[in-house]
């Protein structure tokens, strides 16, 4: 069955688009039914546009505390009968308020094999920085479930990619890229089918019927 699917999004919005393509070529039922992001002008902003979907620009800075942020926030996830959250580029942490409610239901990719090249200081080009100079062979791309602690949520599928020779963090960056826009739609098929289980913090993907 198709999931509803809420994407938030900080930046250039590759893996929503990925998202969004996946559905509209049948690969998900799945459907991006509202993008959330905190930068008004991030290219996630208008990739939802020209596809039609709602996205709502929804940052902190706007409200008087946290706790009415968090209103606004849970409130838009029931309006649009959120299924499943999906981070994608997401800068900023979700807070305990949202966590609490959509527990097992946020996930988020990162461009390396957690838990290497996770933590404090790991985002963007930072994280494949980080790759070329500990001159690994292979890095990757890894959905995994978001709770409060930061990067401590369950792996739920992860694929490898080849550090090649000469690769700098640019062309290393454009090569995860290009298995990550596989592999969010292919892990957020396994929830869409109702696959994966999380027992103590790990999880465990039911066979294909
Ligand atoms: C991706 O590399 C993702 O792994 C990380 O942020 C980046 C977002 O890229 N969390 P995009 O905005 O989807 O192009």
């Amino acid at each position: 069955m198709g999931l509803n699917l809420c994407v938030l999004a900080s930046g250039s919005g590759s893996n929503l688009k990925a998202i969004v393509n996946a559905h509209k070529t049948g690969k998900l039922s799945s459907r991006v039914v509202l993008v959330i992001s905190n930068n008004s002008a991030s290219g996630a902003m208008q990739t939802a546009k020209k596809n039609h979907i709602p996205s709502i620009h929804l940052s902190a800075k706007l409200f008087v505390d946290q706790a009415s942020f968090d209103k606004e926030f849970l409130s838009l996830l029931k309006k649009f009968k959120v299924d499943l959250i999906v981070l994608a580029g997401y800068m900023k942490m979700i807070s305990p308020a949202v966590t609490k409610k959509f527990k097992n239901k946020i996930i988020n990719i990162h461009p390396a094999l957690l838990p290497a090249f996770g933590g404090k200081g790991m985002y963007g080009m930072n994280v494949h920085e980080a790759v070329i100079e500990a001159k690994v062979k292979i890095t990757g791309a890894t959905v995994h479930f978001v709770n409060d602690v930061y990067d401590n949520g369950a792996v739920i599928v992860q694929k490898e990619v080849r550090v090649k020779p000469g690769d700098d963090a640019e062309t290393l960056k454009r090569r995860v890229l290009r298995t990550e826009h596989k592999l969010y739609p292919e892990a957020i098929k396994l929830f869409e089918e109702n696959r994966v289980i999380l027992r103590s913090n790990k999880v465990y993907i039911k066979e294909d019927k």
